[in-house]
């Protein structure tokens, strides 16, 4: 199938100081030197400008500090930087939070996509949509849970459980709206689970790496069988990349790198791997595993079916489970004053510092 390759002037990035979104903005940043890349991030607890301090004197990258239900704040950015494309990362991300707080998840997730569709609509609408693209980022986890059999493919029935994928489900369908409704071109990626470096050590993998680095246990919810899809964040990258040039727009992509593993599996392989690491006898980190109660809701398998994004776009995932496994535990080990100033919290003075905020 021939895809036509958009370019783009000026990349709007949300949610760029994020895990998923610093690798985005990086990529983007370093491959397009010919395009803007605006980074719009309110810095919720989740956002670090420390993961792009690389690249955060490039000529094409423009840091805007500003939430995404902001009205009045996202329509001066748009009118300032006149975006062509929105890659759409911002969110409220971790199932456990939703379920401590899921209004906040409902504000960020659901009503902050629909002001920046209505932004994006309000700005492109004069021109016309030609050559324009909304893109939104989303997660596999829309789609419910899956038994012992099966994938998600796109076709696969919206059926959230948490209310962060409700959050991103209502989010999924408000784009897909605009898209039937106005015309808006749009295009959404279902991904699987990520993991990587500059994860906030609040999600499985890097909160089971900095656990074991201090030799505290190690939380398995339930008895550890829950099944999840792992990919390599790089590939995903590489995946957003391909979908914002070339995408169909209206379309739908899942992105997952059939690396389906139990928790505890992925636990037990971090302790190896962590053990080999330190010259520990094989065994000494498996000691640390607790097994705690289950997360109320718990989704027991997601397992994508990524061959639309493969044979539409010439998709495929570079980074095979062990190499990424072993990546990972290097960068954590590597950057262990990352892990202490996002533990500690000492990573908020560096906006600070760096945009001289008195
Ligand atoms: P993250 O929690 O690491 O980062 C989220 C970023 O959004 C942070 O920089 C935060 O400051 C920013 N943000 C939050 N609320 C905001 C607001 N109101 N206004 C502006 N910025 C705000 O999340 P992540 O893991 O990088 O996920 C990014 C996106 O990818 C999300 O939309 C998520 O649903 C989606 N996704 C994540 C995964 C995964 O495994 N992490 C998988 C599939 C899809
Ligand atoms: P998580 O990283 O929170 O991602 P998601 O819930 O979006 O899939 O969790 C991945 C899996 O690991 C999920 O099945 C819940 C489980 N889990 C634990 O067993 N212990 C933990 O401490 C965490 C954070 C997650």
């Amino acid at each position: 199938m021939s895809m036509e390759l958009r370019k783009y002037k000026t990349i709007l990035v949300t949610g760029g100081a994020g895990f998923i979104g610093n690798h985005v903005v990086r990529h983007m940043v370093k491959k397009y030197p010919q395009t803007k890349v605006v980074n719009l991030d309110k810095l919720t607890y989740a956002g670090n400008l420390e993961n792009l301090r690389d690249i955060e004197n490039a000529e094409n990258y423009v840091f805007e500090k500003v939430c995404i239900t902001d009205v009045k704040e996202t329509a001066r950015v748009f009118q300032t930087h006149k975006p062509d494309v929105v890659i759409h990362l911002a969110a409220e991300s971790h199932v456990d939070r939703s379920i401590v707080s899921p209004l906040e998840f409902v504000e960020t997730n659901t009503v902050g996509t629909a002001n920046l569709l209505n932004q994006a609509k309000n700005l492109w609408i004069a021109e016309g949509f030609a050559g324009k693209l909304f893109y939104q980022v989303s997660t596999d986890e829309v789609y419910g849970s899956l038994g012992p059999s099966g994938y998600f493919n796109e076709e696969t029935k919206y059926d959230p459980r948490s209310p962060y994928s409700a959050s991103k489900a209502a989010a999924d369908h408000l784009v897909m709206a605009y898209y039937h409704t106005f015309g808006l071109p749009v295009v959404i990626t279902n991904c699987s689970n990520n993991y990587g470096p500059y994860q906030f050590p609040e999600k499985l993998i890097p909160l089971i790496i900095n656990n074991i680095r201090h030799g505290r246990p190690l939380p398995v919810y339930g008895d550890g069988s829950n099944v999840r899809d792992w990919l390599y964040v790089t590939d995903h990258v590489t995946a957003i990349d391909l979908a914002a040039h070339q995408g169909r727009i209206g379309e739908t992509y899942n992105v997952g790198g059939h690396n389906e593993h139990r928790n505890l599996t992925i636990v037990q392989t971090l302790c190896d791997l962590v053990d080999g690491k330190l010259g520990n006898t094989q065994g000494t980190s498996r000691n640390l595993i607790t097994f705690v109660r289950d997360r109320p809701g718990h989704d027991q398998r997601y397992a994508i079916d990524a061959d639309k994004i493969k044979s539409e776009l010439g998709w495929t995932p570079a980074i095979n489970l062990k190499e990424g496994l072993s990546l990972t535990v290097d960068w954590y080990f590597d950057n262990d004053r990352w892990l202490e100033n996002v533990t500690s919290g000492a990573y908020k003075e560096y906006y600070e510092k760096m945009y001289k905020v008195t």
